[in-house]
């Protein structure tokens, strides 16, 4: 395959780890990566005024790796702590979760001055955002994110929220954090499966916003799979500066921050029919991405090379492309519960070339099903 020459893109000191800005005037906040930010955490909160009281909300499996760490930086920064641990995995996004963590914040007499920091992947950050976006009307908080996911995607852009029995992030809120402060130490520790899903929405970015960045990952696959610390600080603030970018263009997703579900009508299809056990969320994604680029070529123009170099960067990652063995009736079906469906018409964001997609693009029933049919598994025997 030829490689498009990398372009040099951001450098960050892992001295000083990188800082972004999100601009959205009254409620703009600092992003910042690098190694030993975790350490950091008390002072930045104290640079921002917060207190005088911290709640740590984090899962079973964080809290005693990187628990103790951030309880003693925020303690050694004045502030009084208590920390709490939810289950960790999917299930914890949900109502019974949230109310215990609201009887918590009572029973410790946490009034409006207090602020929740949320230590964990992408589970925790959306229930304790949500948490802190309804508890006494809403409290600050910060993200602290350790899953590669949560660093690139959802510790940025203020979205919260819990699933319900029905479907997925269906109760949330946008509330911005004050902060987000990413440790990449800490992507140390997670599991290879979690950090190669993580993976794919660092893609993402690349197919809808970034060409440059794109050929950027394709020259560094080693170094990706690896997880090089330099090149992971720069790769992670790139993406964070990606969502920046387009949460300040559109915040509450009127238009253009849907770019970021790129892949994501497919990929939650396949996670709700197979039931959310099958497939990370990231994997998912990457299916629905090879998907979406796959329909790109044939609705809007992406060259069939490019479509092709999407799927080949995602499987150089580790992450699955071939459309599962699954019925195209139950994909179809689950692709209409999305809640970014109006009036069961299904639209995707596709891309017109590497780097640049758009939003609402109508895909019609025979086409979508010719492009599943197209990249499907062989059935097995
Ligand atoms: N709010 C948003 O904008 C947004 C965007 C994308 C995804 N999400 C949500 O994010 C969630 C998925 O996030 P996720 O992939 O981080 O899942 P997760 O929070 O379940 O974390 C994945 C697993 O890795 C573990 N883990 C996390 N960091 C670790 C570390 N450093 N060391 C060891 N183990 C670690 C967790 O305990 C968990 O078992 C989904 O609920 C999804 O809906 C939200």
């Amino acid at each position: 395959m030829m490689l498009t020459p990398a372009s040099p893109g951001p450098i960050c000191s892992s001295l000083m780890a990188c800082k972004i800005k999100v601009d959205l005037g009254a409620r703009s906040y600092e992003i910042r990566v690098g190694e030993g930010v975790l350490a950091q955490v008390g002072a930045l909160c104290r640079e921002l005024e917060l207190g005088p009281s911290a709640l740590v909300v984090s899962d079973e499996h964080v809290n005693p790796l990187y628990g103790p760490a951030v309880e003693s930086s925020l303690r050694a920064a004045g502030f009084q702590v208590g920390r709490v641990a939810v289950p960790a995995g999917e299930s914890s996004k949900a109502e019974a979760r949230l109310f215990r963590l609201y009887d918590e914040a009572l029973d410790r007499g946490l009034d409006r001055r207090a602020f929740v920091v949320a230590l964990g992947g992408g589970v925790v950050g959306d229930l304790a955002g949500y948490f802190a976006a309804s508890y006494l009307r809403g409290i600050r908080y910060v993200q602290v994110p350790t899953s590669l996911l949560a660093m690139v995607d959802s510790s940025v852009g203020g979205k919260t929220g819990i699933n319900l029995p029905r479907g997925k992030n269906l109760v949330g809120a946008f509330h911005q954090p004050v902060l987000v402060a990413a440790d990449i130490t800490t992507l140390r520790s997670l599991p290879p499966r979690e950090y190669a899903a993580g993976l794919a929405e660092v893609v993402k970015y690349g197919v809808i916003r970034d060409a440059a960045f794109f050929a950027r990952l394709e020259a560094n696959l080693a170094g990706l799979r690896s997880g090089e610390p330099a090149l992971l600080e720069d790769v992670i603030a790139h993406c964070c500066r990606i969502k920046a970018e387009v949460v300040r263009l559109d915040e509450r997703e009127r238009s253009l921050r849907a770019i970021l579900n790129f892949g994501h009508t497919l990929g939650h299809a396949l996670e709700q029919v197979t039931g959310y056990g099958t497939y990370l969320h990231g994997e998912a994604v990457s299916l629905g991405m090879a998907f979406a680029a796959r329909l790109s070529t044939r609705l809007a123009g992406l060259p069939a090379d490019e479509a092709e170099r999407i799927e080949n960067l995602l499987r150089a990652l580790g992450l699955p492309v071939d459309r599962p063995d699954l019925d195209w009736s139950a994909a179809r079906r689950a692709m209409t519960l999305d809640k970014k469906t109006q009036d069961r018409v299904l639209k995707f964001v596709l891309a017109d070339r590497i780097g640049a997609a758009r939003p609402g693009v109508e895909a019609p029933d025979a086409v979508l099903e010719e492009v599943w049919t197209e990249g499907r598994q062989p059935k097995k025997r």
